[in-house]
């Protein structure tokens, strides 16, 4: 797990209201090539619950609050994010889940690559077979 990690993000604080921002390269390890966002996520509902061949993530939740469970085949380890001046950093090769989200919780993404259901590992045990060839 050792390279998940949270990335603090400027915050310009002002008394007009707050401004927090990203651009590519000085706050992320990658390039932003796609954004999305998870929305209107009804209570107990869990999303994601896959991992990515290549693929990195940025996850933020800019309203409400959730949880990002990471597995690396190993370790499991437990983000609760719930402010918008910080975000989750997810490597490639991480199983991850997203839950418990609260109302109006607001999950937004930013990934270095464009939508392909090839980088998907929708089996967890597909993805601990990945996972200990590339070991
Ligand atoms: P998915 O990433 O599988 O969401 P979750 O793992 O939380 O269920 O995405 C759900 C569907 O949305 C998937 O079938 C394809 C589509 N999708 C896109 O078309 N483009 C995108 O950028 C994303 C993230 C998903």
């Amino acid at each position: 797990m050792h390279q998940a990690k949270i990335i603090n993000l400027p915050k310009i604080l002002d008394e007009r209201g707050n401004l927090s921002f990203f651009q590519n390269e000085d706050h992320l390890p990658f390039s932003i090539q796609r954004v999305y966002w998870i929305y209107d996520v009804p209570g107990g509902e869990v999303r994601g619950g896959h991992a990515y061949r290549e693929m990195q993530e940025f996850i933020i939740a800019l309203s409400g609050s959730f949880d990002v469970v990471l597995f690396d085949g190993k370790d499991e380890k437990k983000f609760t994010l719930n402010r918008s001046y910080y975000g989750l950093y997810v490597p490639k090769m991480v199983w991850r889940s997203m839950e418990n989200f609260s109302t109006n919780a607001l999950a937004f993404v930013a990934t270095d690559s464009f939508y392909d259901e090839k980088e998907y590992i929708r089996d967890k045990n597909t993805f601990l077979n990945e996972i200990h060839d590339t070991k």
